[in-house]
């Protein structure tokens, strides 16, 4: 061994003992809360009076997008020797949202809030986003954040993996616990029919049947910044809606955009409906009336002929 080598042996060294050190961290840490919450089975009230589920999958957990990550760098107020002193400073943003997060998600606000050190972007569509001023500005809990699209944030999925919450598999009936929900809708005076005529439309008629490039609720409405229609900057207001349609519609203009829309079926079609069924019924009388009119002339006919015949 030369010189050279020699010595870059033994800078080497302590950083490569280090590095293994560190990546070892994560999985020691969550086997460490793990030995407690993949045994520990069923439901509990906190002190804080939340209903918790103790347990978590360690297969499913590990499985899911953020199996590689340590339970702390969520859970930042946490430590192992169970919880009672926080793990580590927790960073003043996280803090302050986590505050104003803490009336709707009563078991840790903190983990929550703390998707943002590594979705920063996402995180604030989401704050402005119309689900966001309902948590932020209006102070209500009936807003979606993140785990409310995504699900229990252990199990979390690539939104291409048909089994996630947000897969177009499962996407409409995601966001339609709430649309669909008549509490909600009276709540906030939303358009009422929402699911249905998603579902009736040809679009949620072809997703039913396994259709792989049809629209499903985001594709319309943006998944992070969802706005009202009434915001010029929303994907369905006025004629963005020609933007909208253009994605998978080339050539959509201001008379095809009108195709597709939540409204219940306006009175124009219902009674163009009406008619054509008054229309297609006395078609169907005149018919009949029509061929018994002739039957009753041919048997008049033939009387009257046998009658001369005799
Ligand atoms: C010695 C067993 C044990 C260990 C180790 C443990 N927990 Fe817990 N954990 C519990 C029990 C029991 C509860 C039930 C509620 C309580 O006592 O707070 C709980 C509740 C929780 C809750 C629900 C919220 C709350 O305030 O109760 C979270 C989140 C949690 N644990 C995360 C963790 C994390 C993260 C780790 C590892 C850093 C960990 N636990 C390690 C036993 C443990
Ligand atoms: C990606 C972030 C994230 C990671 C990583 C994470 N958690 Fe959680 N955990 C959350 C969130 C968010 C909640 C729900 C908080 C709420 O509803 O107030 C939660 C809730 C919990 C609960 C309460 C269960 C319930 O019914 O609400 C326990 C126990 C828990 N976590 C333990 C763990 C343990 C143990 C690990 C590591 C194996 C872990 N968590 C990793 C984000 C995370
Ligand atoms: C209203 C429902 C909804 C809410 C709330 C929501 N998401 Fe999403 N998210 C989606 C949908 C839908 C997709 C899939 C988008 C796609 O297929 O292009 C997605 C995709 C993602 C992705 C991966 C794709 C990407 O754009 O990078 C990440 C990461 C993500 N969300 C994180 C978050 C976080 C963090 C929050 C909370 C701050 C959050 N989401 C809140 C619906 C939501
Ligand atoms: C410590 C960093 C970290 C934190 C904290 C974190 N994530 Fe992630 N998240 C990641 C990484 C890394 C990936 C990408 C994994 C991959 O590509 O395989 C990811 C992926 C995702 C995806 C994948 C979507 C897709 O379709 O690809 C979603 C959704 C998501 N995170 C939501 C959340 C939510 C919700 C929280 C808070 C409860 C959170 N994340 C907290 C690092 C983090
Ligand atoms: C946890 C419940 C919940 C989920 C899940 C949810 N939403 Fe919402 N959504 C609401 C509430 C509540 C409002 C009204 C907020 C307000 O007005 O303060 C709303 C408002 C909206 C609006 C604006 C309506 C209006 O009239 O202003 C659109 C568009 C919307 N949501 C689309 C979606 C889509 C698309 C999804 C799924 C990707 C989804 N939402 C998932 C609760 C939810
Ligand atoms: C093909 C595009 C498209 C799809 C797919 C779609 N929407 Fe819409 N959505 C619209 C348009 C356009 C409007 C504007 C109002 C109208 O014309 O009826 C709208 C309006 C809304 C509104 C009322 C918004 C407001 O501000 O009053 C809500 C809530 C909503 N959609 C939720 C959903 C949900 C939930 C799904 C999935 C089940 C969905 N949308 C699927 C195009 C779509
Ligand atoms: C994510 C892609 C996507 C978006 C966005 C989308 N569509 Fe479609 N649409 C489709 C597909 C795919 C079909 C089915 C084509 C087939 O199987 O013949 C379809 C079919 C239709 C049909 C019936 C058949 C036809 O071509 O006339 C109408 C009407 C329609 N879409 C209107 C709209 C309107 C209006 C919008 C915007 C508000 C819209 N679509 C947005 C993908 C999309």
């Amino acid at each position: 061994m030369s010189m050279l080598n020699r010595w870059l042996l033994f800078v080497a060294t302590p950083f490569l003992f280090l590095s293994l050190l560190s990546s070892n961290v994560a999985s020691a840490e969550n086997e460490s809360c793990l030995t407690c919450h993949s045994s520990m089975k069923g439901r509990m009230k906190t002190a804080a009076g939340a209903l918790i589920n103790l347990n978590i999958d360690t297969d499913r957990f590990q499985s899911s997008v953020h199996g590689i990550l340590s339970c702390t760098d969520c859970h930042i107020r946490f430590s192992d020797d169970p919880h009672a002193s926080p793990a580590r400073a927790i960073p003043a943003p996280v803090a302050s949202m986590a505050q104003k997060l803490s009336a709707k998600y009563a078991v840790d606000a903190v983990a929550v809030a703390a998707c943002q050190t590594c979705h920063e972007e996402i995180f604030k569509k989401v704050v402005g986003s119309v689900h966001g001023k309902n948590i932020f500005e209006k102070n209500q809990t009936d807003g979606a954040f993140c785990i409310d699209c995504h699900g229990t944030a252990h199990y979390i999925l690539k939104a291409k993996d048909p089994e996630a919450k947000m897969s177009r598999k499962h996407q409409v009936e995601t966001c339609g616990k709430c649309h669909g929900d008549k509490k909600i809708i009276e709540k906030y005076n939303l358009q009422e029919n929402v699911m249905e005529s998603f579902t009736e439309s040809f679009h949620g008629r072809k997703l039913h049947l396994g259709h792989t490039k049809v629209p499903v609720c985001a594709s319309c409405h943006n998944a992070h910044d969802i706005l009202t229609k009434t915001d010029p900057n929303s994907p369905v207001f006025g004629k963005n809606k020609i933007t909208t349609c253009n994605k998978c519609h080339k050539g959509a203009n201001e008379t095809f955009v009108p195709a597709i829309t939540h409204q219940k079926p306006g009175p124009i079609p219902y009674y163009t409906e009406k008619a054509l069924i008054v229309l297609l019924l006395s078609t169907f009388a005149f018919i009949v009336i029509h061929v018994l009119l002739e039957a009753f002339s041919d048997i008049r006919d033939a009387i009257f002929r046998k009658r001369r015949d005799e």
